[in-house]
């Protein structure tokens, strides 16, 4: 076991540890029982990271005393249902949590928002830790405390704000983890170094992102640290992390989400700067600047979809309000804003990017 970074990141009340480091979860026990009072816990994962890791992760938390049941759904971002949160408020209330107890989430990003999010309503609320097991769930998902269950009409449509007690990360589970899974992963990473700029822009810029695992995710667990405590609720600034979002997340359902959520916030952030540079006549060269990034990291950025569709399957997403949107304008290597559009010219806009 080597050197553990730990990032602490605040939230209203208290603060939780990012904890990163090789064999972290062969720590888990012996971490956890820093961070929690309870020695009762329930243990979530997808069928896959369940047989990859919930052995090591088990028995580390039985040595240290805690009392462990297991929860495994089946994998992929279909399952993010309110379905699946049901049954493992089901699983939680017969293997007896009582308030206090909590759940743990060890996978990728879909195991992290359905398990915060039954961990957000199991008894009005119990904590929970994060184990992400993704590059996707390390970078991004399993930091901010956003939770939640994907409806038929939209990805995350149902959910809270639930912060965890606890997050760690052992960069020795990516081993396993496929390459387009990687990719996923690359592509958050590239939307935290537009947004930032600094290191952690440089180094993607050289198409290293993966030479030093755990140095990377401690910038980018730094980065969305900055976005989250300035703005928790997400009313201000901390939309600035939906680059990409608006249209990816119209990419994703256009494609009955078979565009993984990283390809698709690429093909976004693309087309999100397209957008803005033609809305707004700008003279710029951010969009090769972007394109050149995601190129030098081997990630695609050509939509398959006309802005027709994309605009019909935009129409749900959370971040209109008041009959308006905010949009991302890349101003430049970090600097970017916010502006707001009339809903009226979501069509216009997302034709002017595709
Ligand atoms: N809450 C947030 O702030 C936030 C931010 C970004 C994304 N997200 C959500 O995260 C989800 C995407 O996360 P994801 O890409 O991690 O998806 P995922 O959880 O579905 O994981 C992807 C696949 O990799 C497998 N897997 C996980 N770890 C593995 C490992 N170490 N080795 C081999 N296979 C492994 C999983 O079983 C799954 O099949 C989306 O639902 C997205 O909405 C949430
Ligand atoms: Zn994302």
């Amino acid at each position: 076991m080597g050197l553990m970074k730990s990032i602490n990141i605040k939230t209203q009340n208290e603060s939780y540890d990012v904890i990163i480091g090789r064999g972290v979860l062969s720590l888990t026990g012996e971490l956890l029982s820093r961070h929690i009072k309870s020695r009762k816990a329930m243990l979530v994962c997808d069928d896959v990271t369940a047989s990859l890791f919930s052995g090591t992760v088990t028995a580390s938390l039985r040595a240290s005393g805690f009392d462990v049941s297991t929860f495994i759904f089946p994998h992929g971002e279909a399952n993010k249902t309110w379905s699946t949160a049901g049954s493992i408020l089901e699983a939680a209330s017969g293997a007896n949590l009582t308030r206090g107890d909590f759940f743990i989430a060890l996978g990728g990003g879909v195991c992290g928002d359905i398990t915060g999010f039954a961990a957000a309503v199991y008894l009005r609320g119990v904590p929970f830790v994060q184990i992400p097991t993704t590059l996707l769930a390390a970078v991004d998902a399993s930091v901010g405390g956003k939770t939640g269950v994907d409806l038929g009409t939209g990805k995350n449509l149902a959910g809270s704000f639930h912060q965890p007690k606890c997050v760690l990360f052992d960069p020795d589970v990516l081993k396993t983890l496929p390459g387009e899974q990687i990719a996923e992963g690359k592509a958050e990473m590239i939307k935290h170094g537009v947004l930032a700029g600094g290191r952690l822009y440089d180094i993607a810029s050289r198409g290293t992102l993966l030479e030093d695992i755990e140095e990377v995710v401690a910038l980018n667990v730094e980065i969305k640290r900055d976005y989250v405590m300035a703005d928790p609720w997400d009313t201000g600034c901390r939309q600035l992390l939906n680059f990409g979002h608006t249209i990816g997340h119209a990419i994703e359902k256009c494609s009955s989400y078979t565009i993984p959520h990283g390809q698709a916030v690429a093909m976004g952030m693309v087309a999100e700067t397209k957008a803005f540079i033609k809305f707004y006549n700008e003279k710029s060269n951010i969009l090769e600047i972007i394109q050149s990034l995601l190129e030098k990291n081997s990630i695609k950025f050509d939509i398959p979809y006309t802005a027709e569709e994309l605009a019909k399957a935009a129409i749900h997403d959370k971040k209109m309000k008041d009959g308006s949107l905010n949009i991302i304008a890349p101003l430049g290597i970090g600097n970017c804003q916010l502006k707001s559009i009339p809903i009226s010219r979501l069509e216009e806009y997302i034709a002017a990017g595709v």
